[in-house]
Parts: structure tokens; C-alpha cells; sequence
């Protein structure tokens, strides 16, 4: 594992090459995914919307927008794809592309959905104004990161010890960043978004639950990094995971903060969704 500034998503830290990866990003999905769709839903995706949905990892999202909401396609862009589902919905159409790069320009949509991408890039700033460019007139941009709202003085326990390590830990490995998510509402409007808008959602941890389930294989993954930062030890480890199978750690896991903004209508006639 490289360390510095040269680590990346799916490089040095979930590599799609590793066995489970998927079944990781699907254990997310599970936790996440009713607040995504319901967000999604009174945000009014529906026949005639062409979607975009970038980092899209295993494509329950686009799959959801197509098979539930009826929109008209979705292009699902991963700089690895091979997650996506075989059985392809109609209208899913997979790109496989790095949205970082200096020529990624694919096309213009009624939506831009990004979940858990923009946290684990170091140019997050200058992709949520790409994100929005990409939008017809009247579009909505809908992104979201994760929050954790874990204070610096909360008890040093082993769950919270193991968790900013881990946060250390894909900091210094891959650049993953989260103390600018909260600010996500000011950054639309700065790019010219109009009723922007914001929720938090912290699912609860349950012992044997999906959350539970992705930050134990989540620690797993990154073990090396997490020990490599001297916040803890092996048996720290060890003692974060018991708790996470625990029914009395009262540990408050990290949230998930969606913010939305729409694309002004600059010309009459363009295509409202
Ligand atoms: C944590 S997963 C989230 C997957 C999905 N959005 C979800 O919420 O279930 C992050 C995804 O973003 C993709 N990704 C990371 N960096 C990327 C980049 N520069 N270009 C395209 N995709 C990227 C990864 O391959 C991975 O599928």
C-alpha cells in the first residue's frame, strides 16, 4: 500500500479484484438505500428522466430507478464496472470511466446521483461543480457522503478509537475525506444550484445487521493502514470488532448526508423533468 499523496478508491484500498468487494458495497446499499430511493422519489425521477449515476458500484440505485421509478435510462459510470448487474435492466447502459478525468463528458441529464464517491476524491471540489455542469436546465443534482457525528470528545472506546483510525487510516492512503460534507448545501449554491437542500440519516448498528456487517469487512479491509497509523493495536482491533457483535456497545455509527440543488431553467422551452 502506497502512502502519500498518490493512493486511490480501488487501487490501495477496495480493490474490486478482492473477493467480497461486492458483497462490501452491497452491504452498504442495504443500510442506505430506502432513504436514497425515498429522497429520490419526492425529488420526482420518473418516466422521460435520463440519469446519471456516478461510482455506481453494484447498481441497486440505477437498477432501482429504472425497474421502480420507470425513468427513461440510466448511464451507470464506475472506473470499474464489473460490479454492475449482468441481467441488465432496459435503458442501463454501464461506461466505465475514472469521472476525474479531464475529458470525461458524458452527456447531459434530468439527474446527477453520486453516493459515497466524492468523499474518496481529493478533487471533490472541482467534481461538484463538474457533477453540476452536467445537468439540462432544471435538472437536480443529488449527492451524498458520509458524516459522523461522533464528537472528539465522545468516550475512547474501542468502536470509536477503531473508527478514527479508520478515517486516518483511508486519509493517508487514498485521500478519503469527510470534515467538508456538512458544507455540501454551500457549495451547490456557490455553483449556481437554486433550492438546495439537505438530510442526514444515521442507521442504527445492530448486532448481525448490514451496517454492522460493512464496517467489520470495511476494518478488515483496511487493517494494515488502520494498524499503520499507531492509534491502535492488533487486540484493539479485535476488541472494535466484539463490540460491533455486541447488543450493548452503544455505538453510533457514521450517517449519510444527502444534499440537493436544481439546475436553473435558463430558456423557455427547455426540457423540464
Ligand atoms: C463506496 S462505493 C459506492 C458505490 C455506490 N455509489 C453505492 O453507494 O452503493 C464507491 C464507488 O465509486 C467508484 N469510484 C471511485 N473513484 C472513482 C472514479 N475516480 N471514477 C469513477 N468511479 C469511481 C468505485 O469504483 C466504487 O464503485
Amino acid at each position: 500500500m502506497r502512502h502519500g499523496d498518490a493512493g486511490r478508491y480501488g487501487e490501495d484500498a477496495f480493490r474490486p479484484e478482492e473477493t467480497g468487494e461486492a458483497h462490501r458495497i452491497d452491504l452498504g446499499a442495504l443500510a442506505y438505500d430506502e432513504v436514497t430511493t425515498a429522497r429520490l422519489r419526492a425529488l420526482g425521477t420518473g418516466p422521460g428522466w435520463h440519469c446519471l449515476d456516478v461510482g455506481a458500484g453494484t447498481g441497486t440505485v440505477a437498477r432501482w430507478l429504472l425497474e421502480s421509478a420507470g425513468v427513461s435510462s440510466v448511464l451507470a459510470v464506475d472506473r470499474d464496472t464489473r460490479f454492475l448487474p449482468v441481467d441488465r435492466p432496459p435503458g442501463l447502459v454501464a461506461q466505465t470511466a475514472d469521472i476525474t478525468a479531464p475529458d470525461f463528458d458524458p452527456g447531459r441529464f434530468h439527474l446527477v446521483h453520486a453516493r459515497f464517491v466524492l468523499m474518496h476524491l481529493r478533487s471533490w471540489r472541482r467534481m461538484i461543480a463538474r457533477l453540476g455542469s452536467l445537468l439540462v436546465p432544471g435538472g437536480v443534482l443529488v449527492l451524498s457522503d458520509a458524516v459522523d457525528l461522533t464528537t472528539s470528545s465522545a468516550p475512547a472506546t474501542p468502536y470509536t478509537v477503531v473508527m478514527r483510525a479508520m478515517w486516518q487510516a483511508l486519509r493517508q492512503t487514498i485521500g478519503t475525506d469527510i470534515s467538508w460534507v456538512p458544507d455540501y448545501p454551500y457549495f451547490l449554491l456557490e455553483d449556481g444550484l437554486h433550492s438546495v437542500a439537505a438530510e442526514i440519516h444515521v442507521p442504527p448498528l445492530l448486532p448481525n445487521g448490514p451496517l454492522n456487517r460493512f464496517w467489520a469487512d470495511t476494518w478488515e479491509r483496511t487493517r494494515c493502514a488502520i494498524l499503520a497509523t499507531g492509534q491502535v493495536d492488533e487486540s484493539g482491533i479485535e476488541r472494535a470488532l466484539d463490540a460491533l457483535s455486541s447488543p450493548d456497545s452503544a455505538a453510533l455509527s457514521p450517517g449519510m448526508l444527502t444534499t440537493w440543488g436544481w439546475k436553473p431553467q435558463h430558456t423557455a422551452g427547455s426540457p423540464h423533468p
